[in-house]
């Protein structure tokens, strides 16, 4: 069977992002069980419906990316209870119809979503808000497990960097979990 083929999507530029931190630690996880590559998106212009067409080239890069994964993992930080706006507009160049021939690309993937944040109720306000997003753009949501990880400074290490400690389990346990999603949605199960 073909190697199953992971696309993170960071909801976080920055470069010290816990939540990057968070993909890289699943991609260790993953390991060789799935190709596992982060998406690079901070050249995607705002939408502008002026340059829609045709398609601006990172806008074209990234549909290309999600259209040759098989799933798509979310990791998302939390910004006023909300997904960063930077999602937001990546989304919203993934959810437009490529040409009035090619729908758009994320209908149909498997997604899964983990958060990180400093503060105390772990991204899931953010979380739900993308699951009502993704849903309406005909993902298939692993609603179960979904991992949200709170008080992230007490899980650092002696550099500042996401040690994941207590955490990590759970995030072994939801990188199988997808795992498995993704397998049985390419075997039609
Ligand atoms: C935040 N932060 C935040 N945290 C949270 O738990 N709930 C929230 O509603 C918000 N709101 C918020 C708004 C804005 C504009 C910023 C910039 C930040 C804090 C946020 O979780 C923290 O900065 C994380 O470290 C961001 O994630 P990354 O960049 O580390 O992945």
């Amino acid at each position: 069977m073909q190697k199953i083929n992971i696309l993170a999507i960071v909801g976080s530029l920055r470069k010290g992002s816990y939540n990057r931190q968070l993909a890289l630690a699943a991609k260790e996880i993953i390991g060789d069980r799935a190709a596992f590559a982060l998406l690079e998106y901070e050249d995607v212009p705002l939408m502008n419906q002026d340059i829609e067409f045709p398609a601006p080239e990172p806008v074209k890069r990234v549909r290309n990316a999600v259209k040759s994964a098989d799933g798509i993992w979310f990791f998302t930080p939390e910004y006023n209870h909300f997904f960063p706006g930077v999602l937001k507009n990546l989304l919203d160049w993934l959810s437009r119809p490529i040409s009035a021939s090619e729908p758009q690309v994320l209908a149909g993937k498997p997604a899964a979503i983990s958060g990180v944040t400093p503060g105390m109720f772990g991204t899931a306000l953010a979380q739900d808000h993308l699951v009502t997003l993704i849903s309406f753009l005909n993902m298939k949501v692993m609603n179960a497990p979904r991992l949200t990880i709170s008080y992230a400074a007490q899980q650092l290490d002696g550099q500042g960097k996401l040690a994941l400690r207590d955490s990590y389990p759970y995030l072994e346990n939801q990188a199988g979990a997808f795992l498995d999603f993704v397998r049985r949605h390419m075997q039609g199960k």
